[in-house]
């Protein structure tokens, strides 16, 4: 597999990023919170409570790379946010916390899908995507959508040494979408791959029904590769 390098020192800059997690509790939040401590980075886990962020933080890293803050300042102390809410709560959160994100990078990780007796399926976004939805609320801020397709399963799981999947990578300012990149790098076994500009982003977000419906199939925690870059 050819890499898509990162440049030296926008690795060097992901690596110094402090990484807020809004909505940090949930699996995908302490995955991801764990997996970029693992590779150093100091994160705050956000929560609508305080109290239940210093749990979650407590049980992914010690004090002071691992820390738990209220959503709003878990973002006003991060370089970098992730959104990692379920997308009900999606907009209003973001609407809330607009101003402490301004001009900062938000990372939008939301699928919009839902669940029937036929297994997963995308919901339609007035928008576009969650990512875009992001953007229109947030726009003192620059979002880009990116870990719609790692698995929280396999970011918790202590086994795991590595994951081998490809972190598509959305958004319409390079150095953004460069950073993010990088960032995704830090975790062992996987590569950030540029994808397309924000507006791109809902097949990638829809694309998950579809791995949840190879998940159920197969037993599995599918992720994407992309050949031939
Ligand atoms: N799970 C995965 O494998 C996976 C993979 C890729 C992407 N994603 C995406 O990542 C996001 C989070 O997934 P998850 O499985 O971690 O979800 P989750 O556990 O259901 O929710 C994450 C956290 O969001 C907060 N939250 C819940 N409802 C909220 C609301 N209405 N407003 C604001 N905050 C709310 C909760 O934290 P507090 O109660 O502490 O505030 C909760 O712990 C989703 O959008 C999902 O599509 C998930």
């Amino acid at each position: 597999m050819a890499a898509a390098p990162v440049p030296p020192e926008i690795a060097a800059q992901a690596a110094r990023l402090v990484v807020g997690i809004l909505g940090g509790t949930g699996d995908q939040g302490r995955g991801l919170a764990r997996r970029l401590a693992m590779a150093g980075n100091r994160v705050i886990i956000g929560s609508r409570d305080a109290g239940r962020a210093a749990a979650a933080a407590a049980s992914v890293g010690p004090p002071p790379q691992v820390t738990g803050a209220a959503n709003e300042e878990a973002a006003r102390a991060a370089d970098l946010v992730i959104a990692a809410v379920p997308w009900e709560g999606h907009a209003d959160l973001l609407a809330r916390l607009a101003g402490v994100l301004e001009g900062k990078i938000v990372v939008d990780c939301v699928n919009p899908i839902a669940f029937d007796a036929r297994g997963a399926y995308a919901i339609p976004v007035p928008e576009g995507s969650a990512a875009q939805q992001a953007a229109e609320v947030l726009t003192g801020s620059t979002v880009v959508g990116a870990f719609h397709h790692v698995s929280a399963v396999l970011l918790l799981d202590p086994e795991v040494a590595e994951l081998d999947l490809d972190v598509l990578v959305l958004g319409d300012d390079r150095h953004a979408t460069d950073l993010v990149q990088a960032l995704a790098e830090r975790i062992p076994g996987v590569r950030g791959v540029y994808a397309g500009r924000l507006r791109n982003c809902g097949q990638v977000e829809a694309l998950t029904a579809n791995l949840v419906s190879v998940n159920r199939r197969y037993k599995a925690h599918a992720g994407l590769r992309v050949t031939d870059v």
